[in-house]
């Protein structure tokens, strides 16, 4: 029966998607200019590649800064420039505010039940206030200062300890300050750096190393994964069980150890009265949560925390080591103001330089390319074209941060760019990394000192370079731009 119900109308459908939308713009707006693709499919095929953000950014030199594509059935408006990025951040978000999920991060998300994709509603201030009260303000970042300073000190350590046994060999960066970035995450929600668990439910123990596969990498691979009922709405009726089961396996690992992670600091905290972490916080000033939010809500800041910091310090240590004049210039300013001195938050204004390689690499590797995607409440307008209610859009802040009209050879990573005397240019210059309006990212603070102190520290103690084979290695994998191959690179402490 459903069979023929959903044959006998497709040919309305096909009229509701291809030929009445055109006909709905009022006669006052242009339509928006439109990608051509197929019929049905739209332009799902040109985007196989799993690298919309740069794709989109090609369009955009075609059909301008704002334009439609198909995926399926869906029409996204995508949006390739400052300007009509802030337009729909801030002009028009209270009608570009709601989040459409595709079906893996509903799932994994247990239907926007984390700060980052839930909706603009009361559940999301809430939490938004506690991540900012707990973790992520100005007074919980000064609080939380000891742990960074341990994070950078054993980062530090690890490396000169991998020097000395080994100093031929090249080292894998990521591995090692993955893990560590997980640890400070660990200590900000459970007070602690937990280096193994066991899961009760799953009858068996996981080392740190298994746990950030299952909580983070894991978790963001899964998220971009496609359900092909995502382009087909009308088609959601028919089962597609393997992908649900597998993101749903996914899922219930993650809260299998989520659960043994809080049963363990509940059990800690019985004993040891007054431990600081975001769990005790929230069960103490947040009654109205349910369980599963509250360990939701806790993941949600170990898989933010544990992942763009990596990434950022990654592809900027992979560029310095790419390049000694720029990497000579950086170690110059740092010896400069701290002089023998280990370089510290303190130190971080007088250090413009550092400062300029952190906006340069998160302009030219946008980790987060293109943002969750919102969803059109009611008839709108966006770039000065007609944008129809119930149209997706795809801010693509990789896009906007290589746009020809505002960045000169936006391809090359130059941080000089951001070294203009004239402040006000230096605003008109700000890259659209951590987006805009009321949902700019609330980690930017955190993000912008771990990587620079991280960034500095090293370049601060040791020399780096590629190991061979590594230069033009630069391609991107995940939600997050993640850098493809690990960064390999050889190390010599400084005098
Ligand atoms: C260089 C590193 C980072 C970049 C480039 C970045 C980028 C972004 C962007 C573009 C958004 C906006 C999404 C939107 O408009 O829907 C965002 C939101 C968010 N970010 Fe970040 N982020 C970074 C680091 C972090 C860190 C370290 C944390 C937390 C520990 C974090 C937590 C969040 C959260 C919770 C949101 C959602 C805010 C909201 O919806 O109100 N981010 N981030």
């Amino acid at each position: 029966m459903d069979v023929v119900v959903a044959v006998g109308g497709f040919p309305l459908w096909f009229r509701k998607t291809f030929v009445d939308h055109k006909q709905k713009s009022p006669t006052n707006l242009p339509p928006l200019p439109e990608v051509p693709g197929l019929p049905l499919i739209g332009n799902l095929l040109q985007l196989k590649e799993k690298k919309p953000h740069k794709t989109f950014t090609k369009w955009a030199e075609t059909y301008g800064p704002v334009y439609s594509i198909k995926t399926g059935s869906n029409t996204v408006v995508v949006l390739n420039s400052n300007d009509v990025a802030k337009e729909a951040m801030v002009t028009r978000f209270p009608i570009i505010s709601t989040r459409k999920l595709t079906k893996s991060v509903k799932i994994l998300t247990h239907d926007k039940s984390i700060v980052g994709v839930s909706d603009y509603n009361e559940f999301y201030k809430t939490a938004k206030r506690h991540m900012l009260t707990h973790i992520l303000g100005p007074n919980a970042q000064k609080r939380n200062r000891v742990y960074r300073d341990a994070l950078i000190d054993n980062t530090s350590d690890q490396l000169h300890a991998l020097f000395k046994n080994s100093p031929l060999e090249a080292v894998n960066y990521r591995e090692l300050f993955q893990l560590g970035l997980f640890g400070m995450a660990m200590k900000q929600t459970f007070g602690e750096a937990v280096e193994s668990i066991y899961v009760h439910e799953l009858g068996k123990s996981m080392s740190k190393h298994e746990m950030v596969k299952c909580l983070v990498t894991d978790m963001l691979v899964g998220a971009i994964d496609v359900d092909w009922r995502d382009f087909f709405p009308y088609l959601s009726w028919i089962p597609n069980r393997d992908f649900e089961k597998k993101i749903e396996h996914m899922g219930m690992l993650r809260m299998k150890v989520m659960n043994s992670l809080v049963q363990k600091t509940r059990k800690q905290s019985a004993s040891e009265e007054g431990l600081q972490c975001y769990l005790n916080y929230l069960e103490s000033e947040e009654k109205s949560l349910s369980e599963k939010q509250i360990q939701l809500l806790l993941w949600e800041v170990l898989v933010a925390t544990s992942d763009t910091p990596v990434v950022t310090t990654e592809w900027a240590l992979y560029e310095l080591a790419n390049d000694p004049k720029r990497q000579d210039r950086l170690y110059e300013e740092i010896s400069r103001v701290c002089g023998s001195e280990k370089i510290t938050e303190e130190k971080l204004p007088q250090l413009p330089y550092l400062y300029a390689i952190f906006q340069e690499t998160i302009r030219a590797y946008s980790p987060i390319a293109i943002v969750p995607l919102r969803y059109v409440c009611e008839d709108t307008e966006l770039g000065g074209y007609f944008v129809p209610s119930g149209s997706e859009v795809a801010i693509n802040i990789y896009g906007c941060n290589h746009d020809k009209n505002v960045w000169e050879n936006p391809e090359e990573w130059n941080p000089e760019r951001f070294m203009e005397e004239n402040s006000d240019t230096m605003e008109l210059h700000k890259s659209m990394a951590f987006g805009a309006g009321k949902r700019v990212c609330v980690g930017a603070l955190e993000a912008m000192t771990i990587s620079r102190l991280t960034i500095g520290r090293l370049i601060q103690e040791f020399e780096w370079r590629l190991k061979d084979g590594q230069v033009d290695d630069v391609d991107t994998v995940g939600l997050t731009s993640r850098k493809l191959h690990p960064m390999l690179a050889l190390i010599k402490p400084r005098k």
